[in-house]
């Protein structure tokens, strides 16, 4: 399915309330959940691990999309897998085995995303393509929330082509807004990933602006 989905990241949302901030946004029209796992380690910011995604969980409808920036992942694999994550996405730049990565989430029931930091380059994941069913392109430098968009354009429509007739997303996460995103879903996106746009002006007990947010991207 390529029609373009909005996954909201609950990094840009109350963390003493992310029960009810999933709920409200997928009420308010949110197609996936994204939610940003960081170490502190391989991103200079620590979020939270697979407990929180486990409590999480029951909160969500639809998709939950897990974003790791954590090395390694090997280790924490099985946990996302109990916690109840459909999509594991791990970076390419996370270590040196990412076909191993990519084949153990695969084994574990959930489906591989792959994620691409703003300096890799779109040939890093040309030999995993057939073992994915996402591309996370970076438009921010990850590690915090309410960053300025880095136009990858050029990557996102290099990838759309290496992926050719394979059913496999392409993912944008970092500063989309109703500016960014045209020309995103242009080059050939088809999920965007959006924090602060989504969640700015609403809250649990005032969502509204959640779907006033998400339809004008
Ligand atoms: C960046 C995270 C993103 C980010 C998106 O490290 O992976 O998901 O928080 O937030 P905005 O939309 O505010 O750039
Ligand atoms: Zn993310």
């Amino acid at each position: 399915d390529r029609s373009v989905k909005i996954a909201p990241s609950i990094l840009a949302s109350d963390f003493a309330n992310f029960g009810a901030e999933c709920a409200a946004v997928e009420a308010q029209g949110a197609d996936w959940i994204h939610v940003d796992v960081m170490d502190g380690h391989f991103v200079p910011n620590i979020t939270f691990g697979p407990a929180t995604c486990a409590a999480i969980r029951p909160h969500i409808k639809g998709v939950m999309d897990v974003h790791l920036m954590i090395a390694p992942v090997d280790p924490y694999i099985a946990e996302f897998a109990k916690a109840g994550a459909d999509i594991l996405t791990a970076h390419v730049e996370a270590g040196p085995h990412i076909h191993r990565t990519l084949q153990a989430i695969r084994a574990e029931g959930m489906r591989p995303g792959v994620a691409l930091n703003p300096g890799t380059p779109a040939e890093a994941v040309a030999h995993v393509l057939d073992l994915v069913d996402l591309v996370c392109v970076m438009t921010v430098n990850p590690g915090f929330g309410g960053q300025k968009f880095i136009d990858m354009s050029d990557k996102i429509a290099t990838l759309r082509r290496m992926i050719g007739d394979r059913d496999v997303h392409i993912e944008i996460d970092g500063g989309v807004d109703p500016k960014t995103a045209p020309g995103v879903v242009k080059a050939g996106a088809d999920v965007l990933v959006a924090g602060s746009a989504v969640f700015k002006g609403g809250s649990v007990s005032d969502p509204a602006p959640y779907g006033q947010n998400i339809r004008a991207i």
